[in-house]
């Protein structure tokens, strides 16, 4: 069967229309493509054996060496330019209105954490549709330099002292994970290996010397989870980050926004739309908003389901200099929101607990600023709010360039 890529699908595959519609993974508009073999996956049809006949005259040369194997940045063949068009039309489709999405200032190198699977498949990414695969790689472009220093080391304390690696479909072997972390604004770089129960030769961290802080963690599930309980640690116990004036600490098991260089914009953007005095900060996190709003004068409550992640934002709240309060709760048991004059959401991929909704709609808080990584919710949700919100304004940001995946960020204020 051939045909032309028409358009691109939620996931970044191409779309062939014919008797049927065909998902086409790294296609794009333009290309004539022959699809030979496809599986039905979630009600759609994706091709599994395929040739791109004519490529389109809008591709562009993949700049990682790993481009179709590895199961991250799918979308290198797309020049960026064409990638922002998208996620930006996209957007517009979802919302019904035209959303601009700002690119990230950077392309390569924006990255401040990678999760290397370390295993008997290889040293590298997961090897895309598969779970028990890997690419082995020996730079990851959208991390940086680091990336490569980092595996050399490694792969030089593997061939020095063989620990077994793990396999993942027996459930058998020391070595898992390293994941390494690097404040882009401040140089620090972080290492943590996670391993199954075992022990870890000595000499381990050595190989890591030039790194500010180095953990072992230990992950004794047969879960393929990159994070386990601390077990040892050589350096700093944190390395920073800061996002304009504002500085964070980061832990090997805190979460912390990807793309620093785009975080930058992101909390801006968050601040520019906050209005009033006091501020709730709901899915706080870290306290990545709630911090650089205090620090701009705001009264910020913090709530968040993690009490690390709580202990980090009150951590991050001193080290700033700053006064806001980080609470450990659930989203549905937040007290009265008619007491902010802004709030902060920003829930994970689930989107709002259909209880909050309910909650917003009866207290009513002026002012919202919607954070979401995941249109499809962010949509369900303001269709509920809509009932008593008009939005203002929304706006994209591409924090993860060569994924198909984009942040938004939307103003809701109360109808009068
Ligand atoms: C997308 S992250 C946002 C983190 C933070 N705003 C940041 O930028 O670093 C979503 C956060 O919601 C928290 N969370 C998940 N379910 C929750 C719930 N039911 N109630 C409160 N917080 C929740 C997660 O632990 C996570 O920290």
């Amino acid at each position: 069967m051939r045909g032309k890529i028409e358009r691109l699908d939620d996931e970044g595959l191409g779309v062939l229309t014919l008797e049927r519609e065909f998902h086409i993974p790294f296609t794009t508009p333009g290309d004539v493509v022959e699809v030979r073999r496809w599986r039905r996956k979630k009600r759609r049809l994706i091709a599994t054996e395929y040739d791109v006949i004519e490529p389109s005259a809008l591709r562009t040369e993949p700049a990682c060496p790993y481009f179709g194997k590895c199961g991250g940045c799918t979308l290198q063949h797309l020049p960026y330019k064409e990638q922002v068009k998208f996620k930006s039309e996209r957007l517009s489709n979802l919302l019904g209105t035209e959303v601009e999405v700002i690119p990230s200032p950077r392309i390569y190198g924006h990255r401040n954490r990678i999760d290397v699977v370390v295993s008997t498949r290889g040293t590298g990414f997961r090897r895309r549709g598969t779970w028990w695969d890997a690419v082995d790689i020996e730079e990851c472009p959208v991390f940086g330099p680091s990336s490569a220093k980092v595996l050399r080391s490694l792969r030089e304390f593997i061939e020095d002292h063989r620990p077994s690696l793990y396999n993942i479909r027996r459930n058998e072997g020391f070595l898992r994970y390293v994941v390494i972390r690097e404040g882009k604004f401040t140089g620090e770089l972080m290492v943590n290996l996670v391993t199954s129960e075992g022990v870890l030769p000595e000499a381990f961290p050595e190989y890591f010397d030039y790194a500010d802080s180095v953990y072992w963690s230990v992950n004794r599930t047969p879960s393929d989870v990159s994070y386990g309980e601390v077990r040892r640690a050589w350096g700093r116990e944190f390395i920073r980050e800061k996002l304009g004036d504002t500085v964070y600490l980061i832990h090997p098991n805190s979460f912390f926004q990807t793309n620093s260089h785009q975080a930058v914009n992101l909390v801006e953007e968050v601040a520019e739309l906050s209005e009033g005095e006091r501020v709730l900060d709901l899915y706080s996190g870290v306290g990545t908003f709630g911090v650089y709003l205090a620090k701009r004068g705001f009264k910020v409550e913090g709530v968040e389901v993690n009490p690390f992640a709580v202990e980090m934002a009150r951590r991050n709240t001193e080290l700033n200099g700053v006064n806001a309060t980080f609470m450990v709760g659930e989203d549905r048991d937040v007290k009265d929101l008619a007491e902010y004059d802004t709030v902060v959401l920003d829930p994970p991929r689930a989107g709002l607990h259909p209880k909050l909704v309910k909650k917003i709609l009866k207290d009513a808080p002026e002012n919202i600023v919607y954070v979401s990584c995941n249109p499809k919710t962010l949509k369900q949700n303001l269709d509920a709010l809509l009932e008593r919100y008009r939005i203002v304004h929304a706006v994209g940001l591409d924090m993860f360039p060569h994924t198909p995946h984009v942040e938004t960020v939307v103003k809701l204020k109360a109808k009068v």
